[in-house]
């Protein structure tokens, strides 16, 4: 992996320098930025965690380094501003550091940016971020806060022409610059572009072979196109390269899961969830735990038997059963307490969703209200065997469940839950319905096996 870290000189000769005189402290700023970029640990500097602690006190007033150290928080989306004093702290001190004199106008859109964000006004952040990229199209740091922010959102269009429109800027030798493949494929398929994002996507591969958003990307390709067995086999065959990050690594063996569910190997997708997306999740990780509940959420409508694996995901999710930061997480971290049998626990959890939406402000109280607390409710409703109910309830906003963020295959959970949800319903129009839906998802994509099994159990209920 890249590891001829810049020190200043090198920075201002890239045309973004930086305001800290420390070359120490640049080149740990290039360290994080690249492990950050690359979803690893780098032993050189002691990993991510211990490298951001050392950039910061190389240089405490070294603005640069504080929003990169608190950004990797707040796109960690485990910590927020408004629980979590110390945070907050960090966050306004930012801001004043933004104040001196040597600061540059690219460092000041910075820390409005994360301000922003963690403020809770995402989109406005994303603006700032563009806004340095207008000048400084490459500035890795603006360009992947703006990319994984998107995700956020689901703004699927934005993740994808974000990398497109910088990336003539960028030349084969600088630094990271493979990295963009893998970026641009990932919006490339998030907005059904399959072969281009395959070609960008390998062409990210070829560069670096270790690129994990890159083998990531094309992981989506295979998934959205049903081609369960390539992928089945890159994602062994490559194992040992993506598995080096592993930061990632929790959610490329969750795709892995998901063609080997779809295929109807459900013991082999339960190994992977044993030996893997179980294991991982120890790491507390917010993208590990919407993966864990994710991966035993689809295995149960598809039948299978979880046993009591719910229980160890829920300890993990409890502490941020009561965050709100991102709707996303919050509808995983609520089927963590349907799935194990906490439904006073779920129930708090609503509460604390309303009081989060009669409460606070920004983007994700307004989607917690217009989204969020609705497909809770119909997650509730479900689990309670109320499935007419749950039918009810999210049918009406099925269309917009692209706002809560993540990727298509992310949410094709939801799609696979309002489908089972209108087959175990008692009402002969949801059994209609549920054929419709079928009909609709075998048109998006022809090689689903799960879905001929869904459609098997539709014909098999009368509609007339
Ligand atoms: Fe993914």
């Amino acid at each position: 992996m890249y590891n001829q870290w810049r020190d200043c000189q090198e920075w201002q000769k890239q045309g973004l320098p930086l305001s800290t005189t420390n070359n120490e402290t640049a080149k740990l700023y290039d360290a994080v930025l690249c492990q950050y970029v690359g979803w690893y640990d780098e032993d050189a500097v002691g990993g991510i965690e211990a490298s951001a602690k050392k950039l910061v006190e190389s240089d405490p007033n070294f603005v640069l380094g504080h929003v990169l150290v608190n950004g990797l928080d707040v796109m960690g989306t485990g910590r927020s501003i408004y629980l979590d004093a110390e945070f907050k702290t960090d966050i306004d001190n930012i801001v004043k550091l933004a104040e001196n004199s040597n600061v540059s106008s690219r460092e000041k859109l910075h820390a409005e940016a994360i301000k922003l964000w963690a403020y809770g006004d995402i989109t406005k952040a994303q603006d700032k971020w563009e806004e340095v990229l207008v000048q400084y199209p490459t500035d890795m740091l603006a360009l992947k806060f703006a990319h994984d922010s998107y995700f956020y959102m689901g703004y699927s269009a934005q993740i994808r022409d974000s990398i497109a429109r910088v990336m003539p800027h960028w030349k084969k030798d600088t630094p990271l610059y493979g990295y963009l493949m893998g970026m641009h494929a990932f919006g490339l398929v998030e907005t059904n572009l399959y072969d281009q994002a395959e070609k960008e996507a390998r062409l990210g591969l070829d560069l670096n072979k270790n690129d994990a958003w890159s083998t990531h990307s094309l992981a989506h390709v295979f998934e959205m196109m049903g081609r369960q067995d390539e992928g089945t086999s890159f994602m062994s065959s490559t194992k040992d390269n993506w598995t080096k990050c592993g930061m990632l690594a929790c959610h490329n063996y969750w795709h892995w899961a998901l063609y080997l569910l779809e295929k109807g190997e459900q013991s082999a997708a339960l190994e992977i969830f044993d030996s893997e997306v179980g294991q991982r999740v120890k790491s507390g990780a917010l993208l590990d735990i919407v993966d864990s509940c994710s991966l035993l959420y689809r295995m149960e409508m598809e039948g299978v038997n979880v046993g009591e694996r719910w229980k160890d995901v829920y300890e993990i999710c409890k502490p941020h059963i009561g965050e709100h930061i991102l709707c996303f997480n919050d509808i995983h971290l609520l089927m963590s307490t349907l799935g194990s049998k906490q439904k006073e626990e779920a129930n708090r959890m609503m509460e604390s969703i309303h009081t989060f939406i009669n409460e606070k402000t920004g983007t994700q109280r307004q989607l917690a209200q217009e989204v969020g607390a609705v497909i809770c409710n119909a997650f509730q409703a479900y689990d309670s065997g109320n499935f007419a109910e749950a039918v009810e309830l999210f049918l009406p906003i099925r269309y917009q469940v692209w706002k809560i963020g993540g990727s298509n295959a992310q949410r094709d959970l939801f799609n696979l839950f309002l489908i089972n949800a209108a087959l175990k319903s008692p009402e002969k129009k949801h059994h209609q319905l549920a054929r419709s839906l079928l009909i609709e998802r075998k048109a998006l994509k022809e090689c689903a096996p799960m879905t001929d099994r869904l459609i098997g159990r539709a014909m098999a209920l009368h509609v007339d």
